[in-house]
């Protein structure tokens, strides 16, 4: 029987481009806001023979990460992996970013994978090779003026990345970050407009996903960095 992955921020951009590629390979909980978006990649997934769950949530509501992982656990009876990939995109200069950008900012991208990775790893464990995948950025890197809210909140990630992989290691838990360049996106597309032969392809963050989550047991990607060839923006 396929494995089971929760994956968040499943209705556009890499989320969902990874929910098309795993379709068939893995059984699917996606998670998002959206539901017509959700049902659109649930109908993608089944077209391809695939397996999958949507779940509409905002996973900025304190108790809904744990209410996500137990619809997927309910629905299949078992959780594998988990991509941590809803996120938030919004700029404002780094000294004058108000409370409401940081807290959308920070309560997405950092606290709401903080409370689903809590919710998910006793079924990570139980797994015996369970994996956690955290969407970061190359931001967590490289200054961009503007970004001082989104690279926080992906430094935070990562930071809380590296301890929580020493901390599930007993578990035979494997916790990576994949940390994409300038992605062609409905996030990226909002925020700063860029000639799209420049970018990244979601397809393309989704292969380096689904190559984190299919090591063997015996390997573990920490960390991967995906970017386009022409670099950053
Ligand atoms: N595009 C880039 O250049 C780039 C580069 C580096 C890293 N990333 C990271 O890649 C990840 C995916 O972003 P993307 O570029 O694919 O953008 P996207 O197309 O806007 O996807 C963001 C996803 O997060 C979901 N989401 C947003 N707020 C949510 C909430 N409160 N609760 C639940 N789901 C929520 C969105 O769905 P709903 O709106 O339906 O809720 C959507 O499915 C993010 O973590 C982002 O930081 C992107």
């Amino acid at each position: 029987m396929n494995r089971v992955i929760l994956i968040t921020g499943a209705s556009s951009g890499i989320g969902a481009a990874t929910a098309r590629l795993l379709a068939g390979t893995w059984r699917l909980a996606l998670v998002a806001r959206r539901g017509d978006r959700l049902a659109e990649v649930e109908s993608a997934v089944r077209d391809a023979g695939g397996e999958c769950l949507v779940i509409p949530a905002d996973l900025r509501e304190p108790a809904a990460p744990a209410q996500v992982v137990q619809a997927a656990v309910r629905r299949f009876g078992a959780l594998d992996a988990l991509v941590n990939n809803a996120g938030v995109f919004a700029t404002a200069p780094a000294a004058e970013g108000g409370d409401d950008l940081w807290e959308e900012i920070l309560g997405l991208n950092l606290l709401a994978a903080v409370r689903t990775v809590r919710a998910a790893v006793p079924h990570l464990r139980a797994s015996h090779g369970g994996c956690i995948v955290n969407v970061s950025s190359i931001v967590a890197e490289h200054a961009f003026p503007g970004c001082a809210a989104y690279t926080a909140s992906k430094c935070a990630l990562e930071g809380w990345s590296r301890t929580l992989r020493e901390e599930v290691r007993p578990d035979r838990i494997r916790v990576s970050v994949v940390a994409p360049g300038a992605t062609d996106t409905e996030a990226l597309r909002r925020v700063m407009p860029a000639d799209p032969t420049r970018l990244c392809r979601a397809e393309d963050v989704a292969g380096a996903i689904r190559f984190v989550l299919e090591q063997p047991v015996s390997a573990s990607v920490d960390r991967l960095v995906i970017a386009p060839p022409a670099g950053p923006l």
